[in-house]
């Protein structure tokens, strides 16, 4: 699903935010990025999007080098990649189904985005994401109305609106209480495995990651120091990540 090489990117001549990563994703998988703040764990995400552009490095996208592409073609595997981040990034004044059909306005005319005039099979395919994420009963209130885990369950269902084949989290439950932690994490992890979804989900809380993913990836300041299966994270791992 995706291959990193190499990546490195610096946001100044003395300070790497990444320096050399290389890793590969296999479909289907859940992957936990940890490490402490501003390791680079956000910046791998935007350089993988090619919303950072890396200074080294490639990176590929289900076989196409990101990294190397036109604009156009760019745009194109960016609608098979969803995002979700820790302020859930919604449109506050959109409805909750609303907020589901915004990864698919690339597809329609300007006409119908702007008077809000969605085909039939689009709004059923939001609402069935929305029914997918136990949330039917609020596809007609306004995202600022909802609470905080039923924002970002909405940020889920936009993501399944999209078809996404990869998801890219970036502290998805970092604003979340520990119990509606569990609700979205629970989520995410079935969507990987029923639905086939890849996710890739940047995590701080060592026992989140070693529940819910299949592997874990560990940086600290920009480099990666640890490569391993969950079930295989052992304490002395947590230490090389949040060495000082
Ligand atoms: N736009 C930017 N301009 C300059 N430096 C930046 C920029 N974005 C990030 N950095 C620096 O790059 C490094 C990595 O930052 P990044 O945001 O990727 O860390 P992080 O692991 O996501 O941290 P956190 O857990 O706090 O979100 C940090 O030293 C940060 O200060
Ligand atoms: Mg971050």
């Amino acid at each position: 699903m995706i291959t990193v090489e190499n990546l490195t990117k610096s946001y100044s001549r003395s300070h790497f935010a990444l320096q050399n990563l290389s890793f590969q994703i296999i479909p289907h998988t859940f992957t936990a990025i940890l490490g402490s703040s501003g390791a680079g764990k956000t910046t791998l995400l935007r350089c993988l999007l090619q919303l950072s552009r890396p200074d080294a490095g490639q990176v590929w996208f289900q076989g196409q080098n990101l990294t190397h592409c036109s604009a156009l073609e760019l745009r194109q595997a960016r609608t098979q990649i969803a995002t979700i981040a820790q302020q859930f990034n919604l449109v506050r004044r959109r409805t909750a189904l609303e907020n589901c059909l915004g990864g698919r306005l690339a597809e329609l005319p300007l006409w119908r985005c702007l008077t809000n005039q969605f085909p039939k099979s689009l709004l059923r395919e939001g609402l069935a994401a929305l029914e997918r994420v136990q949330l039917l009963e609020v596809a007609f209130q306004r995202a600022d109305r909802l609470s905080g885990g039923q924002q970002q369950r909405v940020a889920i269902a936009r993501a399944l609106t999209q078809n996404a084949r990869l998801l890219l989290a970036d502290e998805p439950v970092a604003s979340l209480d520990p119990e509606t932690t569990h609700v979205v994490l629970r989520l995410l992890r079935s969507l990987c495995e029923q639905e086939g979804m890849t996710i890739l989900c940047n995590l701080h809380q060592v026992e989140l990651a070693t529940q819910y993913s299949d592997r874990i990836l560990g940086i600290q300041a920009g480099k990666l120091v640890l490569d391993v299966p969950a079930h295989q994270f052992r304490n002395a791992d947590a230490a090389l990540i949040y060495k000082s």
